[in-house]
């Protein structure tokens, strides 16, 4: 019964989070690159970047303890960094990735990043700026989509026979 509930949040969670990530990547990001003033794209991506953060690192939080709630329900943990665990050794490697992403790279380097282009914008290369931006959150969906099919194989693949 427990699994089946953190299973249903788990998945429920990822739809949510990297559904919005691609939302981020796809149609707020290019918006913003479209958008010919310099301060006003910064504005405008800083504003979507920081609310989403923010709930994005509940959704981590939230896909990661679901996650080992269902591991050592199962006690899969043995399976971790072994042959007929590598998906779900992907998939704890992707969460562990977004984790420092979201916790550790994003409140330091992407905010300041972006508080500096917004205050002292005219002088740097804003445009390449955002096309770093724009190949790194496309990056992060494919990593994303990779722990997705990861999860598949965890749930319906060789693992799930154990
Ligand atoms: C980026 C982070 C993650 C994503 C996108 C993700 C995504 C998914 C998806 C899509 C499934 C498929 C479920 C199904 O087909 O029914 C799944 C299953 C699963 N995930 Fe994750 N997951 C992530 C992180 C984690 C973490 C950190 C753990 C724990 C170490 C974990 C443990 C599991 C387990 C045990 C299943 C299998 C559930 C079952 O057998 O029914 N996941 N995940």
């Amino acid at each position: 019964m427990l699994f089946y509930l953190m299973h249903i949040i788990h998945i429920i969670t990822v739809i949510l989070w990297i559904g919005g990530l691609a939302f981020v990547t796809m149609i707020v990001l290019p918006m913003a690159i479209s958008t010919p003033d310099a301060l006003q794209k910064v504005l405008m991506f800083q504003r979507v970047e920081h609310r989403f953060a923010k709930i994005a690192r509940a959704y981590n939080l939230i896909t990661g303890i679901s996650g080992f709630i269902m591991v050592f329900l199962m006690g899969w943990h043995k399976l971790l960094f072994t042959r007929a665990g590598i998906p779900l050794t992907f998939m704890t490697m992707v969460w562990v990735f977004w984790f420092v992403m979201l916790f550790g790279l994003e409140p330091i380097i992407i905010r300041k990043m972006l508080d500096n282009m917004a205050k002292g914008g005219a002088k740097m290369d804003i445009d390449g700026v955002f096309r770093k931006l724009n190949k790194m959150h496309y990056f992060m969906v494919a990593i994303s989509m990779a722990a997705v099919i990861a999860g598949v194989l965890t749930a319906h693949g060789p693992v799930a026979l154990y």
